[in-house]
């Protein structure tokens, strides 16, 4: 089950965190993963060690996905490395909160710059490679996305974009096949959340907001992505994924 021998999978902002996480789940599962982040050396760390582990071939290469002319150049590498692109995770964000009043134009703009644009950026770019593979995307969007986190305008702006244009790419890329899903974490356990463990009042009130009383980590995000990036969810698409502890069943 879940076994993706031969096929090719690029992960954005996957030095570390989520990213990571996903990449090491479809490479157990036998995929050629490509880590991509803004930072060379990272890159090249990560996906070292990831061959290692799993005795597949990875590639390390840097990524902005904000910046256009970047996306074309790791599709094109991709490509030239691997002959082939089956799978494109979006996952790069960043994160902040401020205030309405507080978050300056500057910010919005960064913000959905790189948690939004780069979405379309990627999967436009990826678009003709999926084609020929009949491959598919999945966009790591937020629960923030589907509820109101605060002090998040421009996050939960984007995220909620990422998971209404998830519907609108798996709609318009049926037609070739190429099946389009997103995942909504929860709190994850990872460096872009580390500033909740580290408020003793913050970290309680997260963990009682969370029905399973845990965060998750980010192997159990990978865990998702496997299942959507397999065979067994080839009738899934347009979907989004919750994987959030049960906090927004409540
Ligand atoms: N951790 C959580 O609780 C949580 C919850 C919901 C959604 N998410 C989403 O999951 C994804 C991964 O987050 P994470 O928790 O692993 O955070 P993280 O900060 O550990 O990882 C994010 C990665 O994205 C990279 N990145 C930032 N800007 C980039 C850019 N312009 N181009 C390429 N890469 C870039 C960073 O360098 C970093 O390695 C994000 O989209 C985030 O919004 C996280």
């Amino acid at each position: 089950m879940f076994k993706l021998k031969n096929k090719v999978a690029i992960i954005t902002g996957s030095r570390r965190g989520i990213g990571k996480g996903i990449a090491e789940k479809l490479a157990q599962a036998g995929a050629k993963v490509v880590i991509s982040d803004i930072n060379q050396k990272d890159c090249e760390k990560t996906a070292k060690k990831i061959a290692e582990k799993y005795k597949v071939k990875t590639l390390g290469f840097k990524c902005d996905v904000s910046d256009k002319e970047e996306v074309q150049k790791l599709i094109k590498e991709t490509v030239k490395k691997f002959n082939k692109l089956d799978i494109l995770v979006n996952n790069a964000g960043i994160f902040f909160q401020k205030p309405v009043e507080k978050q300056n134009e500057e910010d919005w703009d960064k913000l959905i710059d790189i948690n939004l644009k780069g979405v379309f950026l990627c999967s436009k770019t990826a678009l003709k490679e999926l084609k020929k593979t009949k491959g598919n995307i999945i966009n790591i969007a937020s629960i923030a996305g589907l509820i109101g986190y605060p002090q998040a305008s421009s996050y939960c702006a984007a995220k909620g974009g990422i998971i209404t244009m998830t519907k609108e790419m798996a709609l318009e890329f049926a037609e070739h096949n190429i099946n389009v899903n997103a995942i909504a974490p929860g709190a994850i356990d990872t460096p872009m959340t580390s500033f909740i463990k580290k408020n003793k009042k913050q970290y309680k009130q997260t963990l009682a907001a969370i029905p399973l009383h845990r965060m998750g980590k980010p192997k159990e995000i990978g865990n998702a992505a496997l299942y959507l990036a397999s065979k067994e969810s080839d009738y899934v698409t347009g979907h989004t994924l919750v994987v959030d502890g049960g906090w927004i069943s409540q």
